[in-house]
C-alpha cells in the first residue's frame, strides 16, 4: 500500500508531449501556485516570483527563447520560476505575518534578520545559491501539485536565460530558475525514468 504522497512521487513524470484540454483558469493557477508556495526557504524568505505563461502571444515569447521547444506551446500553462537575489532586504515583511499570527516571535524575527542581512549583504554568490534553491524547492512543490490534480509537467532548463529575462521585462533582482510547463500529457508517456540504485547515492552514518 502506497500512501498518496508515494503515489505522486512515483507517478509524477516529465511529460515530453501535451495535447489540448480544457483551459486551466486564473482560479485553477492561482490554486497551483498557492501550493508551490508553501515550499520551504530559508529563513521564510519565499525568495520567488511566478509568472503563469497562458495566452498564444506569450507563449511563442517563451518559446522563441527557449530553443523552440514545443512543449511550451502545447502546455496549458507554463511557469516561469524566478529566484529572488538581495531577499534579505525584504525578510522583515515577508516574516511579518509569522509575527501576527504569534508562530515566530518579534525577537526571533529581527534576530533572523540581523543574521540574514550579516551573512547575505555582499554575498552575490550566497543570494543566488540561495534564490536557486529556494525556486527549485517551489518548482518540485509546483509539479506536486500539478501532478495531485491529474496534470502533468516538466521541468525545463532549456532556455536563453538573459533572453529570457528580456522578453519577459524581469527585473534585475530576479533569476529565472525553471520552466514548469503544465498540462494534459498525450497518452503514449514513457513511465518515470529509472534511477540509479539507492545505495549508490545514500550514505547513512
Ligand atoms: C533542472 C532540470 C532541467 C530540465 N530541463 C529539461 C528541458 O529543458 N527539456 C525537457 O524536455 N526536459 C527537461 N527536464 C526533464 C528531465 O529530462 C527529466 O526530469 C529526467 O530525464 C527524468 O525524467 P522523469 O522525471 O520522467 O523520471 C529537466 C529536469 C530538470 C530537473
Amino acid at each position: 500500500m502506497t500512501n498518496p504522497v508515494q503515489q505522486a512521487i512515483e507517478n509524477r513524470i516529465s511529460a515530453h508531449r501535451y495535447v489540448d484540454g480544457p483551459l486551466l483558469d486564473d482560479a485553477r493557477i492561482l490554486a497551483l501556485v498557492e501550493q508551490a508556495t508553501r515550499a520551504p526557504s530559508a529563513y521564510n524568505m519565499q525568495n520567488w516570483r511566478f509568472i503563469a505563461v497562458r495566452s498564444q502571444d506569450a507563449k511563442a515569447r517563451l518559446q522563441a527563447v527557449a530553443y523552440g521547444q514545443q512543449k511550451v506551446l502545447d502546455a496549458a500553462v507554463a511557469f516561469i520560476v524566478c529566484g529572488t537575489l538581495a531577499a534579505h532586504r525584504q525578510l522583515a515583511t515577508a516574516l511579518q505575518p509569522s509575527v501576527e499570527a504569534g508562530t515566530l516571535s518579534q525577537r526571533t524575527a529581527d534576530a533572523w534578520v540581523a543574521q540574514a542581512i550579516q551573512a547575505h549583504e555582499g554575498d552575490v554568490q550566497l543570494q543566488r545559491d540561495e534564490a536557486l534553491r529556494s525556486a527549485s524547492l517551489a518548482a518540485m512543490t509546483l509539479m506536486l501539485a500539478a501532478q495531485g490534480e491529474q496534470l502533468g509537467s516538466c521541468a525545463m532548463v532549456g532556455f536563453d536565460a538573459l533572453a529570457l529575462h528580456q522578453a519577459f521585462g524581469l527585473a534585475p533582482h530576479e533569476v529565472p530558475v525553471l520552466l514548469v510547463t503544465v498540462g494534459y500529457p498525450t497518452a503514449d508517456q514513457l513511465p518515470q525514468k529509472p534511477r540509479k540504485p539507492v545505495h549508490e547515492v545514500l550514505e547513512i552514518l
